[in-house]
């Protein structure tokens, strides 16, 4: 693994950084390509300062198909960790050309690029918004697709080509058949204990734990909770949070086993990174609050729609392929964005 050379798509954002930081600490070569869209370059500062490592950074769009090219003739990267993408589900409701030509399109242009250049290992960030409605809160890999925004649409669409690609390795046998993991992220927080780098939402934030946080520390004044009428322990959604670090630990579980002798002749899977138990609305808050002595203001608002009453992963797949399970609990999840924000209180800038 030594000297090997990992691209890192999307790097400069909130996971990628993160699996930066992992990526150099395993004695990766890292390339990061980022048209900064959505993250700031400090980002991948302060990642070679926890590290003390350096990394080589291309500000360059993932659907630039020549800049992407000559990045690949350069670094000669052999496997791609795919984070670049568009992430905020109201937005892609608003504007679906954008999330699909980025998200779908960007995707097609970057294998394309890895197609010729003979880079078939691929580690595509997707999510648990790409399954469909079901009988059963806790969701395995084989449960039915149905995404139901265009932002999870473009995830189960890029999913497809990516399964595609594969299958088609077995129509006509090559000497580099793809490599593919596909995974599905439950509910990422937290941040690296050293509280230099976090997630740092534009504007106010869509998400659960960045909102509270921005609560506590008073840049905003009160939570809505989205429905206490749910069919949950507490009435409140029911997530399964997953820190930060473990999940970018999961890539790197990935990479090793996508070169291994399992994936020899190639092959394409879902893997679900998650804990495998959920936290309600209000389990969240309390632990919040426990952590940090603060309170949270917060009122109980309606539902918020295309919400689930209650989501958790079946994690045992990447248990046994990947030997992957997450090693953090709520109270680390907190602490850590509690060491983020404070540290950072308007985020990099
Ligand atoms: P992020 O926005 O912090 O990071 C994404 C990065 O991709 C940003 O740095 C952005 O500038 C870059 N980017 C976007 N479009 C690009 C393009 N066309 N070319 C080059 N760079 C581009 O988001 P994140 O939370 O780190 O998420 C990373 C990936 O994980 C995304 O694909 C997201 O959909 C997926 N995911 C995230 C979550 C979550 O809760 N954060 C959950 C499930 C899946
Ligand atoms: C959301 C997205 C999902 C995306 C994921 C990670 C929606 C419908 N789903 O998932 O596609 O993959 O983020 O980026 O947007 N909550 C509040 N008040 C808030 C914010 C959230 O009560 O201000 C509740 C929600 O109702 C939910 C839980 O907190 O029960 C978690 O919400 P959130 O952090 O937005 O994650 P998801 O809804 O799971």
């Amino acid at each position: 693994m030594k000297n090997k050379t990992v691209l890192v798509t999307g790097g400069a954002g909130y996971i990628g950084s993160h699996a930066c930081v992992e990526l150099l600490q395993a004695g990766y070569k890292v390339v990061v390509v980022d048209n900064l869209s959505n993250s700031k370059p400090e980002s991948l500062s302060r990642v070679q300062q926890i590290t003390g490592k350096t990394l080589t950074f291309y500000q360059a769009d993932i659907r630039d198909k020549p800049a992407l090219t000559e990045i690949f003739a350069k670094e000669s990267p052999s496997a791609v960790i795919h984070f670049a993408g568009l992430k905020a589900v109201g937005e892609s409701c608003a504007q679906p050309f954008l999330y699909y030509h980025n998200n779908v399109y960007g995707t097609l242009v970057l294998t394309e690029v890895m197609n010729n250049a003979n880079v078939k290992q691929l580690i595509f960030s997707s999510s648990a918004t790409v399954y469909g409605e079901s009988s059963s809160p806790q969701y395995s890999e084989d449960f039915p697709l149905g995404a139901i925004n265009p932002y999870g649409r473009s995830k189960a669409m890029i999913e497809d080509i990516l399964r595609d690609l594969s299958a088609a390795d077995k129509l006509n046998p090559t000497e580099f058949p793809w490599k593919i993991a596909l995974l599905r992220y439950f509910n990422p927080i937290g941040a690296h204990e050293s509280g230099m780098i976090g997630e740092d939402p534009n504007g106010i934030p869509n998400n659960l734990m960045p909102y509270v946080a921005q609560v506590a520390i008073g840049k905003l004044t009160q939570l809505s909770v989205f429905g206490d009428d749910y069919p949950t322990r507490d009435g409140t959604g029911i997530r399964d949070y997953i820190h930060v670090v473990d999940l970018v630990k999961g890539h790197i579980k990935a990479i090793a086993v996508l070169d291994s002798d399992k994936y020899a002749t190639g092959g394409c899977n879902a893997y679900n990174l998650g804990a495998g138990r959920g936290y309600s609305v209000l389990e969240i808050i309390n632990a919040f609050e426990k952590v940090t002595g603060k309170t949270i203001n917060y009122k109980i608002s309606p539902r918020r729609s295309g919400d689930l009453a209650e989501c958790f992963a079946n994690p045992e797949l990447a248990l046994k392929e990947l030997n992957w399970k997450v090693e953090k609990n709520l109270d680390d999840m907190v602490a850590d964005t509690w060491n983020w924000q404070t540290k950072n209180p308007q985020g990099y800038v």
